[in-house]
Order: C-alpha cells, then sequence, then structure tokens
C-alpha cells in the first residue's frame, strides 16, 4: 500500500504544476462555501438562532425554519446531533437551504454530506438540483453515532445549478426535521474499461468525495441508474446503503477505496457487464474484513450471470482478505454481476452499528476455451438461445 518517498526532485515542480492545471479544472471538488456551517450567521450564532432572512447563513439561501443548532444544543432533554465542528443547520417541516454552485453542463458530480435525524419519526431529506432529485431516508441508523455521511449524484444540465435540500416531511412536531452538514461536492469521471475485464470501476477507486475527518465512510443509497451513480458503473439495488471505505479509516484490500456491504440481502451493489454469449468468464474478486472490529463471520453471496455462490471469508492473520472467483458461461451480450452481505453484522463493540464483508478488485474476464463435455451442450443453449433473442426483436 504505502506510497514510495523516492521521488526524483525534478518531479516535484513538475506534479505542482500538474495540481494547479487540475485544480483549475475541478475547481468545485471538496467542500461547498460554508459547507460545514461554521461561518457566523448575520445576527451571530445564538442558542436558538432560526434564520428568518433568505441570506441569514454565509453562502446559502433557506426557506422556512431553518435553525443553525450548536454542538452541546439540548432539546426537550435530548442532545442535538452537530456531525462535525461546531454547528450544522436543522431543516423544520418543507423548509429548506440552497446554493448556487457552478459546474460543467453534462458532467456527472457527486454531492457528499452528513445528516442525522432528530426525533424518532421517519425523518428524509430531499436532495435535489432539478430536475434531479432524491428522497434519502434517515430512518435506519448506520452508526451508533447517530449521523453519516451520504453520497447522491446528478448530471448537470446547465452550468449554473441550485443545489437543494428539502425537508419534505410535515411533522407533529415542528422542532422535529434533519440536521445537515458537510456539503462537499466532487465531479465523477467513469474510469475506462481495464483490459481484459469487463468491469467498470471494479476496485472502486472512483466515487464520491470523502470528507477527511471522518471515519465512517459514506453511504451509498438505492440508485438504480448507473448513468448517474456516486460510484460510477455500479447500481445499489436494494432499499438499505452500502458503505463507501477508504484506507484512511479501514482495511482496504487494493488501492485506497473499497465497499463495505452492509444489512444483509438488502444492501445489494450491481453491475451489468459486456460479455459475448455462450462464452466462459470467470468473476474473481476480493474478499475481506473493515478492520473495524465487525462481528464475524463474513460472507458474501456473489452473482455472476446465472450462477450464484456464497463465499464466507475466512480469517489468515496474515492478510485483512482473500481472493475468490465464480466461473460462469454468458447468456446474453450483457451479464450481471452483484454482491450482497450473507449476514446481517453489527460491530463488537457498540453492538449496533452496521458493518459486513469489504468487496474490491471486482473482475470478469474470458476464461478461454476450456474444451470440456459441457461446451456442445452450452454452444446448444447459445444457439437457442439467440434464436429467442431474434424472435424478441
Ligand atoms: C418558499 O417556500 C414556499 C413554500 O414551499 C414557496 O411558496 C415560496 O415561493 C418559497 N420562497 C422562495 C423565496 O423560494
Ligand atoms: C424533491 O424536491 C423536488 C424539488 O422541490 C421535487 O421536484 C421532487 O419531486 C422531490 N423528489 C422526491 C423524490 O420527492
Ligand atoms: C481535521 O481535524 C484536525 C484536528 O482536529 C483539524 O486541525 C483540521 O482542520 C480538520 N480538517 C478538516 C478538513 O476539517
Ligand atoms: C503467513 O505467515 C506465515 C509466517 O510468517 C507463513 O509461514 C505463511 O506461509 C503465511 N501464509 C500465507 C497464506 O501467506
Ligand atoms: C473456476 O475455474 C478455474 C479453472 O478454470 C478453477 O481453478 C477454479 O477453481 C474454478 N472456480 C470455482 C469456484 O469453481
Amino acid at each position: 500500500m504505502g506510497r514510495s518517498s523516492a521521488t526524483p526532485k525534478w518531479v516535484l515542480p513538475f506534479m505542482l504544476v500538474l495540481g494547479s492545471l487540475a485544480s483549475q479544472i475541478s475547481a468545485l471538488d471538496g467542500p461547498l462555501p460554508n459547507g460545514d456551517f461554521e461561518a457566523t450567521p448575520t445576527g451571530g450564532f445564538s442558542s436558538d438562532a432560526i434564520v428568518d432572512g433568505p441570506t441569514g447563513i454565509p453562502s446559502w439561501k433557506s426557506n422556512g425554519t431553518v435553525e443553525v443548532v450548536e454542538a452541546g444544543q439540548k432539546q426537550g432533554g435530548m442532545l442535538l446531533i452537530v456531525p462535525q465542528g461546531r454547528h450544522a443547520v436543522r431543516l423544520g417541516n418543507d423548509a429548506e437551504v440552497s446554493q448556487d454552485i457552478k459546474v460543467e453542463k453534462g458532467s456527472i458530480y457527486s454531492v457528499t454530506f452528513s445528516a442525522a435525524r432528530t426525533c424518532a419519526q421517519l425523518e428524509s431529506l430531499n436532495v435535489s438540483v432539478l430536475p434531479a432529485s432524491q428522497t434519502i431516508d434517515l430512518q435506519t441508523l448506520y452508526s451508533v453515532q447517530g449521523w453519516d455521511p451520504y453520497a447522491w449524484a446528478f448530471e448537470a444540465e446547465e452550468d449554473d445549478v441550485k443545489l437543494v435540500f428539502r425537508n419534505p416531511g410535515m411533522e407533529d412536531d415542528p422542532t422535529c426535521g434533519p440536521i445537515i452538514d458537510d456539503v462537499a461536492i466532487k465531479k465523477l469521471f467513469t474510469p475506462d474499461k481495464p483490459k481484459n475485464n469487463a468491469v467498470v470501476n471494479g476496485d472502486f477507486e472512483e466515487g464520491p468525495w470523502m470528507l477527511a475527518n471522518v471515519s465512517l465512510g459514506v453511504l451509498l443509497p438505492t440508485n438504480l441508474d448507473e448513468e448517474t451513480s456516486s460510484l460510477p458503473g455500479w447500481n445499489v439495488e436494494s432499499n438499505r446503503a452500502v458503505r463507501y471505505i477508504d484506507s484512511y479509516h479501514f482495511s482496504v484490500p487494493q488501492g485506497k477505496r473499497a465497499i463495505e456491504l452492509l444489512s444483509g440481502k438488502e444492501g445489494i451493489i450491481s453491475q451489468m457487464v459486456e460479455t459475448k454469449p455462450n462464452k466462459p468468464y470467470t468473476l474473481t474478486f476480493s474478499l475481506g474484513h473493515a478492520n473495524d472490529k465487525c462481528k464475524q463471520p463474513l460472507a458474501v453471496m456473489a452473482f455472476a450471470g446465472d450462477q450464484a455462490q456464497n463465499v464466507h471469508y475466512t480469517p489468515n492473520s496474515n492478510s485483512t482478505f482473500q481472493s475468490a472467483n465464480v466461473n460462469f458461461t454468458a447468456k446474453a451480450e450483457r451479464s450481471r454481476i452483484a454482491f450482497y452481505s450473507v449476514y446481517y453484522n453489527t460491530r463488537t463493540d457498540d453492538m449496533s452499528s452496521l458493518c459486513g464483508p469489504v468487496v474490491d478488485d471486482v473482475r470478469v474476464w474470458f476464461s478461454g476455451s476450456r474444451r470440456n463435455g459441457l461446451g456442445g451442450l452450452g454452444l446448444r443453449l447459445g444457439v437457442a438461445l439467440w434464436v429467442f433473442v431474434l424472435f424478441l426483436v
């Protein structure tokens, strides 16, 4: 893992030039202006500063009951959660905060933000950059801290867009409502398909912005549109989220990023990969633990084409992961690969934070001309399928 420190001297100025170029191209990557809500609102901070004006919070516009909450602030004997720093905002019924942002038309962006709910009721948050929007359900607590970072992606249809967080709820108690903090953005790119591997972003290195000081990873909620996914190439098929993790806070089999599967069958990632009908393929992947005190056993159900395989993680003191494979014969031009956790795991230290097996380094490759007894049968099935497909067309 560790990077080599033996960098030749001439490389440094060169890298600085490249670095400044890169920062001009994607000037937006990172926290939004006052994305942490720490800048002093007009009228100053007070323990119950309700923002009335549309410009009360620097860099943001608000509408409805938007409150700047402070760490340590209590309400009805309950401590309000402030994810990071001293301040965050709470959105009352039907209230919203928004910020105008400059983006590149046609590009895909992922927004990362921290969110918490304040009352026991169902709370949710509508994140939008019109015409795209998603309502994120805050009912499930994934970590015992009571808040989590989430990511949501959109395609920019203009160069100037408005990012809006809205509380769609109409609670009986108007002081209930979600708290948000740490809003950041990242322009995504879809990595090229590597040679001899049909999986896009199989190493999960491209994904949402990760907050530097946050050790909770980033939750990726349901997303069925692979074109606008915070995790390029991948869908989150389930109602529950999966966690995007980094090597600074978790054990990651390869590179700096990986996926931790949560909530058993309720957390499924998938991708449709290009295949040639009737050809043999092998799916390989790394299966490991995140080093987050997750209670064993850990196992995944891996799907590839029409095959499904249950793979148990067998701890080996030398390594935090093992590699696994599934062989399959493609039946169509596109084959689905998918993973979910076999168990519903929680951490051993708090018994409630959700955790699970780590998947990384996913590859699907043509596994050659295995001329065995099944070849003929496979060919006939393939021809039958082709005829079937032709009939459909
Ligand atoms: C604020 O929200 C209300 C109700 O949703 C809406 O009618 C009004 O136009 C909004 N005001 C602004 C300035 O956006
Ligand atoms: C979220 O809010 C936007 C804008 O207010 C609205 O158009 C959209 O329908 C809402 N989305 C969902 C999923 O409720
Ligand atoms: C991260 O935490 C350190 C120490 O608490 C602090 O100095 C730094 O400003 C924080 N960075 C961010 C991006 O919040
Ligand atoms: C694990 O480490 C031991 C001792 O260092 C070594 O003998 C063994 O071969 C290693 N096992 C694997 C799977 O690398
Ligand atoms: C897949 O096939 C390869 C040989 O082509 C074999 O080594 C491997 O064990 C097979 N995997 C499974 C899970 O059967």
